[in-house]
């Protein structure tokens, strides 16, 4: 079976390493198809994120270093981009997308993914991640509801899927969040 937990090495047919690095411009087809597909099954997808990343590729918003791919054996089967936003007047984080090859999921992918942005938006000095997404998913990750620490949605959502993770030591922000336009929300 594989496995990409906390070793970050899948335990089949001898030691495979996946890799977390920032994205690269020769990245960009394959990290297309791995969004496209990830997305291709999910519930609440509208079949645009793969166009919503060329889009924030392009943006103001666009941090290089917070474009992470993962990558098994010369193949990219994960990427996740965290984007700057607004709230009360300071910038900080919306991590969205987040995407994982259908037949790599469940297999800690996603979960080192996030991990690895944190690490480098806490160097960057950043304070909250803010992410609206699955209530089951994204706590094991850190992430509440943002209400708790005084960040509105600038649209309706039930509360608790609407979180936020804080990179620094415990923190508050009282504000509502401004995201960038290529969101087309809010
Ligand atoms: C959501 C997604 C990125 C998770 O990636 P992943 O590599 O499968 O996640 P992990 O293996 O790190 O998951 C860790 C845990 O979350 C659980 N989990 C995975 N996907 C989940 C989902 N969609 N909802 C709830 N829990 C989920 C796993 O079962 C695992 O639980 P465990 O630690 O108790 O065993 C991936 O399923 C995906 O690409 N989905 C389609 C796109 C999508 O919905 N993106 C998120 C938008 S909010």
């Amino acid at each position: 079976m594989r496995n990409f937990g906390k070793s970050g090495k899948i335990a089949v047919e001898g030691e495979k390493r996946l890799t977390i690095r920032q994205e690269e411009e020769k990245d960009y087809a394959q990290v297309y198809e791995t969004v496209r597909r990830a997305f291709a099954g999910a519930e609440e997808s509208d079949g645009n994120e793969q166009n919503l990343v060329c889009r924030l590729r392009k943006s103001t918003a666009f941090i290089p270093e917070l474009s992470l791919v993962a990558e098994t054996e010369g193949k990219i089967v994960g990427h996740i981009m965290f984007t700057r936003l607004k709230i009360a007047g300071t910038e900080q984080l919306a991590l969205a997308p987040l995407a994982v090859l259908p037949e790599y999921q469940k297999q800690g992918i996603g979960g080192k993914l996030i991990e690895s942005g944190h690490q480098i938006a806490k160097k960057m000095g950043f304070r909250f991640s803010v992410v609206l997404g699955h209530p089951s998913y994204y706590p094991k990750f850190g992430y509440r509801p943002a209400a708790g620490f005084g960040i509105k949605c600038p649209f309706d959502v039930p509360e608790e899927c609407f979180m936020t993770a804080t990179l620094q030591k415990a923190d508050r922000l009282e504000g509502t969040v401004v995201y960038p336009p290529e969101f087309n929300i809010g």
